[in-house]
């Protein structure tokens, strides 16, 4: 029995707890193993092979300098780990061989399909976004409205009026999270469409929601809030108008109101905002004068809510 803070432990818990702070402290290697798996495009190049593929041939097909082919089973063995890839038996001419093939969770990162996850991986998992993580401590104790703001110096929506690169990759990423959630839910959440005459998405980005929306429900007259350079250039429909403007200054009248977020620790790190438990929600709604509400468990993660007058 060994003691931590005077109280006793055996030695399997003390190999556990140090498992699990080891866990805690080594998880930057899964996603960085991910994004390099991303910006190589591993899942494209298994997909394009069609069949199970060795590592030789990986090795052959892959973008890398040829002097560093005998680390790349070191990167496939954490990525199999991690379920983006699994080993297959292949048989080849009487020789057993093994081969790499895809996972559901990789046909989410191949780069040319319309459900694919690329641009948000790449967005999430940028420097610009990550660096804030590191400045959370600091930003405690500081002054600072957010740890992004404490790493850049401004706020991430001033940033990407001034960094057009990042940008472009953000409201990519936001637009493929919003083809994927709004391909779904074009399936699942017809019902909650039907008899509405008008919808605003604010803060709707590029508009892929609200034009998925609109093209589903041609009797519905969809709009887009956004900042002015998001929406500068981009077209409406018969059903579909895009306005530039600040949300704090107005919102226009609609029978719904559509609102997206997600993950209260980015949203405290990047854009001084948060996520709701359902308490703090029902709070907010009957606040602002709505009667009662519905949670749609429908997207996996991600809930659809329903207010009513
Ligand atoms: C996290 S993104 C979500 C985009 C989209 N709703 C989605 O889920 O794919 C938040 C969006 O809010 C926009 N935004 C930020 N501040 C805003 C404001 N004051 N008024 C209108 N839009 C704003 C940003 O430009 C950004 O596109």
């Amino acid at each position: 029995m060994a003691s931590l803070n005077g109280v006793g432990h055996s030695t399997q818990e003390l190999l556990d707890a140090q498992a699990h702070v080891w866990n805690h402290i080594f998880n930057f290697i899964n996603f960085m193993s991910l994004k390099c798996a991303v910006q190589l495009g591993i899942p494209d190049i298994i997909q394009k092979h069609g069949k199970p593929m060795m590592l030789s041939q990986l090795v052959d097909a892959l973008p890398i300098n040829k002097a560093k082919a005998c680390f790349v089973y070191r990167l496939m063995h954490i990525l199999i780990h991690s379920k983006f890839f699994v080993n297959v038996k292949i048989s080849d001419n009487d020789n057993e061989n093994e081969g790499y093939w895809l996972t559901p969770a990789s046909h989410l990162l191949l780069k040319d399909k319309r459900m694919s996850m690329v641009p948000f991986a790449l967005a999430m998992l940028d420097p610009i976004l990550i660096d804030p993580l590191h400045h959370v401590s600091e930003w405690f104790q500081n002054e600072s409205p957010s740890p992004f703001v404490a790493k850049h110096g401004m706020s991430i929506w001033e940033y990407m009026g001034i960094e057009q690169k990042f940008n472009q990759l953000f409201n990519e990423a936001m637009a493929s999270d919003a083809w994927f959630l709004s391909t779904i839910a074009r399936k699942e959440c017809k019902q909650l469409f039907e008899g509405l005459k008008s919808m605003v998405d604010v803060g709707g980005g590029t508009g892929m929601v609200a034009k998925a929306i609109a093209n589903a429900f041609p009797g519905l007259q969809c709009t887009v809030l956004e900042l002015p350079r998001v929406v500068v250039g981009l077209e409406g429909t018969e059903n579909l108008t895009c306005i530039g403007g600040d949300m704090f200054d107005f919102i226009p009248p609609a029978d719904a109101v559509f609102l997206k977020f997600f993950f209260d620790m980015l949203m405290m790190v990047n854009v001084v905002a948060k996520e709701r438990t359902e308490e703090e929600w029902a709070k907010l709604f009957f606040a602002a004068g709505f009667t009662s509400y519905k949670i749609n468990k429908l997207f996996g993660l991600r809930s659809v809510i329903e207010v009513f007058p």
